[in-house]
């Protein structure tokens, strides 16, 4: 078993050699920043930063960590959820500028050539949310991870479009979540074991009641 595998089966209790998949729900994404300190990880990517929420946690919790902040900000063809994309683009840069952090103004698929194979010791997986940007995310981010590094994604959901109505507010489309049918679909044709399926239970400092989220260790001569 590789160090960050046994190390989390230590950290969270879990036996992660019996079960293919291993539940986790005494986390949330703090504790998982957490992780990655303890882990001494240091060279990390976010795909989908906003205006910088998790990057921040990220570097408030990792001493020495620099990350590759990738975000488009902008609504494009098949992805129209950003209310004001330069405000959260001016946020981004604002809260992130002292820190070791290296933003890139690009489509998540152009960003991922700058990078070597098994170059991070983590990206988290955050971005667009469509059947499409999940399976490219999820095929080329992960092969950028070291052996003992961790691929992680948020939204770990699967559902249609549907209309919501805020307390007495208009109708607002909620778009579709392929996440979930995508990331599962990968680890099966994959043959990845342990997947870590991510319920929080802990409220965290940040983002509260957090979405689920998956994650996954690579390991030496895994084949992705
Ligand atoms: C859910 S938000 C990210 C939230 C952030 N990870 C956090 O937890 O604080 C998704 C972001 O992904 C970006 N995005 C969407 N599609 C993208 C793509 N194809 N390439 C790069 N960024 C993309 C959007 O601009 C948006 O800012």
């Amino acid at each position: 078993m590789n160090k960050t595998l046994e190390f989390m089966s230590k950290k969270f209790g879990v036996d992660v050699e019996k079960d293919p998949v291993v539940r986790l729900t005494q986390i949330n994404r703090t504790i998982i920043a957490q992780l990655f300190a303890e882990l001494g990880f240091t060279e990390g990517a976010e795909i989908g930063v906003a205006q910088g929420a998790y990057s921040k946690v990220l570097f408030e919790h990792i001493p020495q960590l620099r990350l590759y902040g990738i975000d488009v900000w902008q609504n494009y063809p098949g992805y129209n959820e950003l209310e004001n994309p330069s405000a959260l683009k001016e946020e981004a840069y604002e809260t992130l500028k002292s820190f070791n952090s290296f933003l890139l103004e690009k489509f998540s698929m152009d960003a991922v050539t700058y990078f070597d194979d098994n170059s991070l010791d983590f990206v988290f997986i955050d971005g667009a949310h469509d059947f499409k940007n999940v399976a490219c995310d999820i095929s080329e981010w992960s092969k950028k991870v070291k052996p003992g590094g961790i691929v992680f994604g948020h939204d770990y959901k699967f559902h249609k479009e549907y209309m919501q109505r805020y307390r007495n507010g208009p109708p607002r489309k909620r778009f579709a979540v392929d996440v979930k049918l995508v990331v599962d679909a990968y680890r099966d044709a994959k043959g990845i074991r342990p997947w870590f399926e991510i319920y929080p239970e802990i409220p965290d400092p940040t983002f509260g009641r957090d979405n689920p989220c998956w994650m996954f260790v690579r390991q030496e001569g895994d084949t992705l």
